[in-house]
C-alpha cells in the first residue's frame, strides 16, 4: 500500500520572525512511518519542522517532506493524498491561527499586543469528505482521559473518517500509549499499554480491516 502519514507540529506564523506552535514531537508519526516502511509499504511523511527525522530501514520506501504551517500542510495533503492508498493524521494541526503581519512586530513601541486568532480550516474532514472508495483516512484524538472515548467517538462521527485514533493527553511527550481504536463500522481495539514503536506496528496491522 502507499500510505501517507503526517506528523509533529504546525507553526503559524504572527510575523516574518515568530510563530505559533505546541508541544508535538512527532514521535508517534515517525513510530507510524518506520513500522509502515518495516511492513513493506510505500510512505511519504509531512514532517512539522523542528521534529527531527528518525526514520530507519529502507529509506527509499519513505519519502519525507516538511511543512511549516497549517496552509503549507492543507495545500501538500491536496497534492499527495489522491497518490495514496491512505492517511495517517497523526499531525497536531493549530486550532487557532493568528492573521500574520509582514516584517517584524516591535517591542519598542511599548504598548501592549493583542493578537487576534481565527480557526483554522479542519484538514482531515476536507480529506475524508473528497476521499475515493478506495481510500481509507485514519484521524487521532488528544483527549482528557475521562472522556477520552466519548470525545473520540463523536470526532470520528463529525469528521466522517474511517477510524480514530483515541490517545489519552499524557502521551504527547511520553514514549508509551495507551490508546483505542475506534472504527468507523462499530468496532473497538485496545492494544493495552505499549511503547510507541509496538502500537505503530500494531496500528499499520489494522489497517486491511478498514
Ligand atoms: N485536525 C485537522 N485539522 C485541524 C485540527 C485537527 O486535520 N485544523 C486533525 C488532527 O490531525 C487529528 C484530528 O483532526 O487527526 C483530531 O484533532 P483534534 O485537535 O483532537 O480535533 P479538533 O477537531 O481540533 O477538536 P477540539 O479542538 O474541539 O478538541
Amino acid at each position: 500500500m502507499r500510505i501517507l502519514i503526517t506528523a509533529g507540529p504546525t507553526r503559524e506564523p504572527i510575523d516574518d520572525v515568530r510563530f505559533l506552535s505546541n508541544r508535538s514531537s512527532g514521535r508517534m508519526g515517525m513510530a507510524l512511518a518506520r513500522a509502515a516502511v518495516e511492513a513493506g509499504h510505500e510512505v511519504t511523511l509531512l514532517l512539522g519542522m523542528g521534529a527531527s527525522v528518525e526514520v530507519k530501514g529502507d529509506a527509499t520506501r519513505c519519502r519525507v517532506i516538511r511543512f511549516e504551517s497549517t496552509a503549507d500542510l492543507e495545500s501538500l495533503l491536496a497534492e499527495h493524498f489522491r497518490g495514496h492508498d491512505v492517511l495517517i493524521m497523526a499531525a497536531a494541526v493549530a486550532d487557532y491561527r493568528p492573521r500574520p503581519t509582514t516584517g517584524k512586530i516591535e517591542r519598542s513601541r511599548g504598548e501592549p499586543l493583542d493578537l487576534r486568532l481565527e480557526p483554522t480550516p479542519d484538514l482531515v474532514t476536507a480529506v475524508a469528505a473528497g476521499k475515493r472508495a478506495d481510500q481509507r483516512v485514519i484521524a487521532f484524538a488528544l483527549e482528557e482521559p475521562d472522556r477520552l472515548e466519548a470525545r473520540a467517538a463523536e470526532k470520528l462521527r463529525r469528521k466522517q473518517v474511517d477510524a480514530i485514533v483515541a490517545n489519552p493527553l499524557r502521551t504527547m511527550d511520553a514514549g508509551t500509549v495507551e490508546a483505542v481504536l475506534l472504527t468507523a463500522d462499530g468496532r473497538r481495539l485496545a492494544p493495552g499499554p505499549l511503547a510507541k514503536d509496538d502500537f505503530a506496528r500494531w496500528l499499520v496491522e489494522q489497517i486491511p480491516s478498514l
